[in-house]
């Protein structure tokens, strides 16, 4: 149990998640309040859909402070639709929570009716819903809201409550909204744990680019391919993920936190800063190991038949992070053109990893398959691949999993 009333367990599955919460009209539509904070405080992504009379109860502009995005109020809005249209925003949640879902909305739903935004997202989603039913005990009791309640769960709905006691409508009985804590443990309940729940990772990406002057730099053939794989796979696995990338042409992967950066002075002060707060620092990037001392601030001309660059070392990233005290568990690949698993082991020791992936630089760069050994310890190692980086990211992230449940006190 955290501050908040959640257990570990609902933290952990509601990190990355993105949740639409419909509200009907019903007094208890101001627990909605704490009930966004909740979900948004555990990593949730909150997208808040308000029926016209929910809007008598709690004002749109609460709940966009607390969500952090827009509410969306009619079906028939010119400027939502050019944002994110009803169809896309049906599309878009892992669970569509409706709360307090009052004894009309229900009649509604189960008659398939589409009048206003909140049921016609419900008819075109295909998302998992959970409803919590608020509403007077005797409405409650009714057989018409019974017989709606069955109907829906029939179809698959999870009905979270009503819990039973006194009401604001001064009758005693069964129909109050659960509290907060207790709707987001039940949204919680439906997502199966990933590998890397609740686990912050941050990756590097890329190679970084030195300038020499205005319009030439220092670079190396990354394609970033591998950090990126990685990402998408550990948001797969239930991870935050925070990418730090160099100048790569990819699209940043869905749900990934991208920072762009382009020199490693730059990505040394990206990942000092988000190191803080991760599990797992994943260095991939090829950051440039020199940098020019003096840029030129002016195109430099061709006037002589030499031009010598004078060239000063990059800081370690990852040996810089991995000497730190409070630390997260550090994670290095190794390119190597020679005595790949020779040099990757001297590598892991003399930047203090956890473990480290050793790969044939030539056959790595810009191509769509991998093949590394995995090290760690003293004798620890696997090979992972040939492969599609994607699968073999997957299974680099089944050893970083290991890795950190070996580190933690009761393992
Ligand atoms: N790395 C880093 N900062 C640097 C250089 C490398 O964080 N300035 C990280 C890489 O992201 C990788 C690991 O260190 O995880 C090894 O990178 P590699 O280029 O193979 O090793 P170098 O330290 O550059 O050693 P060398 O070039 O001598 O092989």
């Amino acid at each position: 149990m955290n501050d908040d009333g959640l257990t570990a367990a609902s933290l952990a599955t509601l990190a990355n998640k993105r949740i639409l919460l419909g509200m009907t009209g019903g007094i208890a539509a101001y627990k909605c309040a704490e009930l966004t904070r909740l979900l948004t405080r555990a990593g949730a992504d909150v997208r808040v859909v308000m029926t016209t009379a929910a809007t008598e109860f709690i004002t749109p502009l609460t709940m966009q402070a607390l969500s952090g995005h827009r509410v969306h109020l009619d079906l028939l809005d010119v400027d939502a639709e050019a944002g994110m249209g009803h169809i896309e925003l049906a599309r878009w949640p892992d669970l569509i929570v409706v709360a307090p879902a009052s004894a009309d909305f229900l009649a509604r739903m189960v008659g398939g009716q589409a009048g206003d935004l909140l049921t016609t997202l419900l008819l075109a989603s295909r998302a998992p819903v959970v409803l919590a039913p608020a509403m007077n005990q005797a409405m409650w009791l009714n057989p018409a809201t019974q017989d709606n309640l069955l109907k829906l769960r029939d179809r698959g709905c999870h009905i979270a409550g009503p819990a039973s006691g006194s009401q604001a409508c001064g009758d005693t009985g069964p129909g109050r909204m659960l509290e907060p804590a207790d709707i987001a443990d039940a949204c919680a309940g439906l997502f199966v744990p990933g590998l890397l729940n609740g686990l912050h990772l941050t990756i590097t990406a890329g190679p970084t680019r030195e300038a020499i002057d205005p319009v030439r730099f220092i670079s190396n053939h990354s394609s970033g391919k591998m950090g990126y794989a990685l990402a998408t796979e550990a948001v797969q696995a239930g991870a935050r993920v925070t990418l730090i990338s160099g100048p790569v042409n990819l699209p940043v992967p869905d749900r990934v936190h991208c920072i762009a950066v382009t020199t490693a002075q730059e990505m040394l002060d990206a990942s000092l800063l988000s190191a803080d707060n991760s599990d797992v620092f994943i260095g991939v990037a090829a950051v440039a190991d020199y940098r020019v001392s003096d840029t030129s601030d002016h195109k430099i001309k061709k006037t002589a038949d030499t031009l010598q660059l004078n060239l000063v070392r990059n800081p370690d990233i990852i040996g810089t992070l991995a000497a730190l005290e409070k630390r997260p568990l550090m994670v290095g690949f190794a390119a190597e053109t020679q005595h790949i698993e020779q040099f990757g082991r001297e590598k892991l020791q003399r930047k203090n990893l956890d473990l480290l992936f050793a790969n044939d630089a030539t056959a790595t760069f810009n191509s769509d398959d991998i093949c590394a050994t995995a090290l760690w310890g003293e004798h620890g190692s696997q090979t992972l691949g040939p492969a599609n980086k994607n699968l073999v990211a997957r299974q680099m992230l089944t050893l970083i999993a290991e890795r950190v449940s070996a580190g933690q006190p009761d393992a």
